[in-house]
């Protein structure tokens, strides 16, 4: 069985999908058989493995979702060995819509790895899926198939606004849709040396979220934003940058986290209600409840992105 990760975050520009693929490929760079969903209508963790979406508008996660086509048809090879991507599609936008009328509209996603699982041919050791910046039936589809979610936080003075938002809805999500669902982690992003702000968002942080926040910091590096517009992870083009040596970093803690000796350990701690302890106690066990706690959010990431 593969470990299925959702990258997510209802926030934009946090730094989910450069976590996405830089985390998707510096796992595949250890040999583990890697696929990266790009579950963003926007498309940017596609684009920035050099998949041009214009090659696969008749097979791609938006025809995964809405027509069930078989994954295994909607995969597609990167330039690294190991890792695979089934690319999004500008159409996803409405997949959201399309699927509100749908049957069964938030297990798509799980169905479709549930195939993948039981069918000959290829088989993954992780599937990363990077989350859009919402918390809509995509981020449901997500959360829904995952067996974990990693949280990227940014390193700037809202970091943990809407997080309790988010972990709240992931608990709804474990009671009443997916049991397995556990919290992997959370990673800091963007973090700058020089900046003090910096360092008192991850020191509350770590303060606050103990052991759940993985050791590596992912700093602010221009190699990390200049990469996708070479189709590329940042390991295929700068292997030395930080931005190249933390992602390889958090590759291997994650799997530690996941196939380590503390591996007991972490699922013990990401058990733990993290906030907002008295919310989450006895919310009834039904989608509708979920479904009506996770209404379109406003994506208003723009300001925190590093553009
Ligand atoms: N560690 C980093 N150093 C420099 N730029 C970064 C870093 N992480 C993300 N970025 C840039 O910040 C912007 C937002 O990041 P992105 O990963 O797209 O966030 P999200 O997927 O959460 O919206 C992008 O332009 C990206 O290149
Ligand atoms: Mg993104």
């Amino acid at each position: 069985m593969a470990n299925i990760i959702a990258i997510a975050n209802q926030k934009g520009g946090v730094g989910k999908t450069t976590t996405a693929v830089n985390l998707a490929a510096s796992v595949a760079a250890a040999e583990k058989k890697v696929l990266l969903v790009d579950l963003d209508p926007q498309g940017n963790a596609s684009s920035g493995l050099g998949v041009d979406k214009g090659l696969f508008t008749d097979k791609n996660i938006y025809h995964v979702l809405i027509d069930e086509l078989s994954i295994r048809d909607a995969i597609y090879p990167t330039g690294l060995e190991f890792l695979k991507v089934c690319p999004s599609d500008n159409n996803l936008s409405g997949a959201e819509i399309e699927l509100v009328q749908a049957i069964a509209r938030e297990l798509r996603l799980k169905n479709a790895f549930e195939e993948l699982e039981r069918s000959e041919g290829i088989k993954f050791d992780y599937i990363f899926i990077d989350c859009p910046p919402s918390l809509g039936l995509l981020t449901l589809n997500a959360l829904t198939a995952s067996n974990y979610y990693l949280i990227p936080l940014q390193c700037e003075y809202y970091a943990m606004e809407g997080l309790g938002q988010f972990l709240h809805t992931a608990e709804l999500i474990r009671k009443g849709l997916n049991k397995k669902l556990q919290q992997l982690g959370i990673v800091l992003t963007m973090f700058d040396s020089r900046n003090n702000l910096s360092r008192q968002v991850v020191t509350e942080v770590k303060n606050h979220f103990k052991s759940t926040v993985f050791d590596t910091v992912i700093p602010r590096n221009v190699k990390l934003s200049e990469s996708p517009s070479h189709g590329k992870p940042v390991l295929l083009y700068d292997i030395s940058s930080t931005g190249s040596q933390s992602y390889l970093s958090l590759a291997q803690e994650v799997i530690k986290r996941l196939e380590g000796t503390d591996k007991v350990e972490t699922e013990k701690q990401s058990l733990k209600p993290l906030t907002e302890e008295s919310i989450i106690e006895d919310l009834p066990e039904i989608p509708a409840e979920i479904l009506n706690d996770i209404g379109p959010t406003e994506q208003k990431g723009v300001e925190y992105g590093n553009s």
